[in-house]
């Protein structure tokens, strides 16, 4: 089925000037973007996202580095587009990250791992309504 997802390219891939590249993944896979913007994540906004991480050692960390520099987020479209943006990602660690996948070409470390993607339809729902407003999510018709 057609689905969507929600996209993150983070700090550490923004800062590489990766986000072309990591565009082009997308779009090479069949996933279309139907809404991006670069954000400048605050503490709240940071906390917020993660919050089901708050009792997770690595969470200060976490939070820190996603307001370290601007964000891309982004709703990519797309058949079985939560799975398949999975697989373009890769593990979230980069050393379980197949070869070809994103985490493997771009990530440096489980903490800076270059992207984001939601883990099931659900969480994309929800991820996608805490950044975009309906009318910022465009229909892709052609
Ligand atoms: P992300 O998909 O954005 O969701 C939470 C993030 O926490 C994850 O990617 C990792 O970058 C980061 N993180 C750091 N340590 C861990 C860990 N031990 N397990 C899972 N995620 C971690």
């Amino acid at each position: 089925a057609i689905e969507r997802t929600f996209s993150i390219i983070k700090p550490d891939a923004v800062a590489k000037n990766l986000i072309g590249a990591i565009y082009t993944r997308f779009e090479t896979a069949g996933l279309k973007v139907v809404a991006a913007k670069m954000v400048q994540l605050d503490q709240a906004k940071a906390e917020g996202f993660y919050a089901e991480h708050s009792e997770r050692p690595f969470f200060k960390a976490l939070v820190d580095f996603m307001m370290s520099g601007p964000v891309m987020v982004q709703v990519l479209e797309g058949e079985n587009a939560v799975l398949r943006h999975r697989e373009i990602m890769g593990a979230t660690n980069p050393a379980d990250a197949l070869a070809g996948t994103l985490r493997a070409d771009y990530a440096d470390s489980i903490d800076e791992n270059a992207v984001h993607g939601s883990d099931a339809a659900a969480s994309a729902a929800r991820e996608i309504a805490y950044f975009f407003s309906d009318e910022e999510v465009c229909p892709r018709t052609r």
